[in-house]
């Protein structure tokens, strides 16, 4: 009976994690295996803390559902990764469609991120802060969106200055989703990250999502995991499945099996890699069905709460 948070940390890690969300919470057989912390010691709330549920209208902050899993992970002692503060996504309507000039944009990145940062200044064990989530188009080049159109690259800095002015203490991340090889799009995060260093930006660490599919695990992703490492920053692998074409086979699962070892070994292997997120444990409430038609079982449990081979491949990745 392996233990992902304690082969973790014996492997040389800060934690091993999962992503949940607040419906999921009313679910007791799923809160018991959540509040495991020898599977578990960290958390990041799936939803609830992004920019539409937390200023759902301009200078009006509701924390209510970030709260709600922020007292889930303090009841259990584990860490919580703020999760995030700038995203193209999950944005309410009077951000996107506002026309606001740069100047008033920046403001409102400003005050987002430092009364969104500040809220939980030790409130929670933080493990760090995705400030900018997804910020580049899978060629390298910087994805559009209401804060690239409106204020160019300068949106990244005033997010990470408004965030370290708020919380000195946490660790400000950019996370990103096709940056588990070496490519266009790695090579992009390294310049930015580079770039930001030069210019005196705060930043910790780059997020490497790991949204993967069975199969298809980059073969360069230690290779490149210790690329950002050479940087002086941290990585994290901060949301990791493994999704397949559906029904799932023996053979899928075995392979997915050693898909998920690959990645942890390769966290394993770069010093600088201080943890993992899984974007949550179970199949029963995986993101991807919903958004990949005909894909899933991307989890290490099944929708039945029970462990598959993928939870082994975890374990022989921190073990082997
Ligand atoms: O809140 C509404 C609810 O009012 C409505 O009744 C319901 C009906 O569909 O939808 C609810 O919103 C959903 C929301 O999750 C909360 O459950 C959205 O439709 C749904 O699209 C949204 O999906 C989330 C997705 O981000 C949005 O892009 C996933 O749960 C969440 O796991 C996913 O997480 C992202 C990371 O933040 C960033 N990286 C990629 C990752 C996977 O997409």
């Amino acid at each position: 009976n392996a233990q992902l948070h304690f082969l973790a940390v014996a492997a040389g890690k800060e934690y091993f994690g999962t992503a949940t969300d607040n419906p999921e919470l009313s679910d007791s057989a799923y809160v018991t295996q959540l509040s495991n912390t020898t599977d578990f010691n960290q958390i990041t709330p799936g939803n609830s803390m992004k920019w539409d549920a937390t200023e759902p209208s301009r200078g009006i902050f509701t924390f209510s559902g970030g709260d709600a899993i922020a007292a889930q992970a303090t009841k259990n002692g584990q860490l919580v990764r703020g999760h995030n503060c700038v995203w193209h996504n999950q944005l309410p309507a009077w951000v996107t469609n506002g026309n606001f000039d740069n100047a008033t944009l920046t403001s409102i990145v400003q005050n987002h991120c430092s009364t969104l940062v500040a809220h939980y200044k030790g409130k929670i064990a933080l493990v760090s802060w995705d400030v900018i989530n997804e910020p580049f188009n899978d060629d390298g080049t910087f994805r559009t969106s209401v804060f690239f159109n409106t204020m160019g690259t300068s949106y990244i800095q005033v997010a990470l200055n408004a965030a370290r002015a708020a919380d000195p203490g946490a660790k400000l991340y950019i996370n990103d989703f096709n940056i588990e090889g070496t490519g266009a799009k790695s090579t992009a995060m390294l310049n930015l990250v580079k770039s930001l260093k030069s210019s005196g930006v705060p930043i910790d660490g780059v997020g490497i999502q790991a949204h993967l599919i069975v199969g298809q695990v980059p073969s360069t992703i230690q290779a490149n995991l210790a690329q950002f490492a050479t940087l002086g920053i941290e990585v994290a692998i901060t949301e990791l499945d493994i999704r397949m074409t559906l029904p799932s086979t023996a053979a899928l699962l075995a392979q997915q099996r050693k898909d998920y070892q690959t990645v942890i070994a390769a966290c394993k292997a770069t010093k600088a890699c201080v943890g993992v997120t899984v974007w949550d444990w179970t199949d029963k409430y995986s993101w991807i069905p919903g958004t990949f038609s005909g894909q899933g079982a991307a989890c290490p449990w099944d929708e039945n709460l029970v462990k598959k081979p993928a939870y082994d491949g975890i374990v022989a990745g921190f073990t082997t």
